[in-house]
């Protein structure tokens, strides 16, 4: 099949004047159903313009570096096929970050929030002999936060954050959640009292946005959630219990 690209294009280096946004449209033929957005946009940019600047790296929905609004919605470009699309399909840079070429923003801000939530696993207690040992059960409740790649589908699809990107992000709430409720760290307090700041998690409006914009199928709102009753409760602990086959939040 044919199928028609309309692409947001701005070039950083153009002559004053014309250094603005704005639309190129491409058609490409011979384009199977099964084809990636990110493969075609290889054809576009190999076949009819050298010029189009796109971030990317595993093509397997792995390292999180494609991420882009096709047709409206947050997605990585190697995980969208011609078939979900359509015909005709629009791509623009992801939301709320600069754009430094093309398709390409600035991930520094997204990564700054990253860093302030002391993203890594803390404790200072002695070494035991062999590794840090943990249950079955405590691993399981932050199992679904590990899953995150740090594409930054959910934070720049939030309105709080296109409102304020002083807010920390459903990103940087997610990976801090991933040690806030592992047992075996003891950072989480720490961590609780960052997020407990004016632009922590109380910016998110539960706004649902960024769940189904997560290509990893993160329940990132309900781990906004999670985050937001321990500090209300001022520990972790307690807050998520096991129930019928899964893991729920305590309202108790
Ligand atoms: Fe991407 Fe999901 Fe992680 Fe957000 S939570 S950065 S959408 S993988
Ligand atoms: Fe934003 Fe998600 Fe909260 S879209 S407001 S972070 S629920
Ligand atoms: Fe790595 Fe798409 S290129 S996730």
């Amino acid at each position: 099949m044919d199928m028609k690209f309309r692409i947001r294009r701005f070039n950083p280096e153009a002559e004053e004047g014309k250094r603005k946004p704005y639309w190129q449209e491409f058609t490409l033929t011979g384009v199977e159903e099964t084809d990636r957005i990110l493969e075609l946009l290889h054809r576009i940019k190999w076949e009819q313009d050298g010029t189009l600047t796109l971030r990317r790296a595993c093509a397997h929905g792995i390292c999180g570096s494609d991420a882009m609004r096709i047709n409206g919605v947050n997605k990585l470009a190697c995980k969208v096929l011609a078939k979900d699309v359509g015909e005709k399909v629009q791509i623009e840079p992801i939301l709320g970050l600069p754009v430094l070429k093309d398709l390409v923003v600035d991930m520094e801000p997204f990564f700054a929030h990253y860093k302030s939530v002391l993203p890594y696993f803390i404790n200072n207690s002695p070494e035991p002999e062999r590794e840090r040992l943990q249950t079955q059960h405590d691993r399981e409740l932050y199992d679904d936060t590990t899953k995150c790649i740090l594409c930054a589908c959910c934070t720049t699809s939030c309105p709080s954050y296109w409102a304020n990107g002083e807010y920390v992000g459903p990103a940087a709430i997610v990976q801090a959640h991933r040690f806030i409720f592992d047992t075996r760290d003891e950072g989480a307090q720490e961590r609780l009292d960052v997020l407990a700041d004016p632009n922590g998690v109380w910016r998110c409006r539960t706004i649902y946005n960024c769940t189904p914009a997560c290509p990893r199928g993160i329940q990132v709102t309900r781990a906004i959630g999670e985050v937001k009753l321990a500090i209300v409760r001022g520990s972790p602990e307690g807050v998520i219990t096991e129930g019928a086959g899964e893991i729920a939040v305590s309202n108790s």
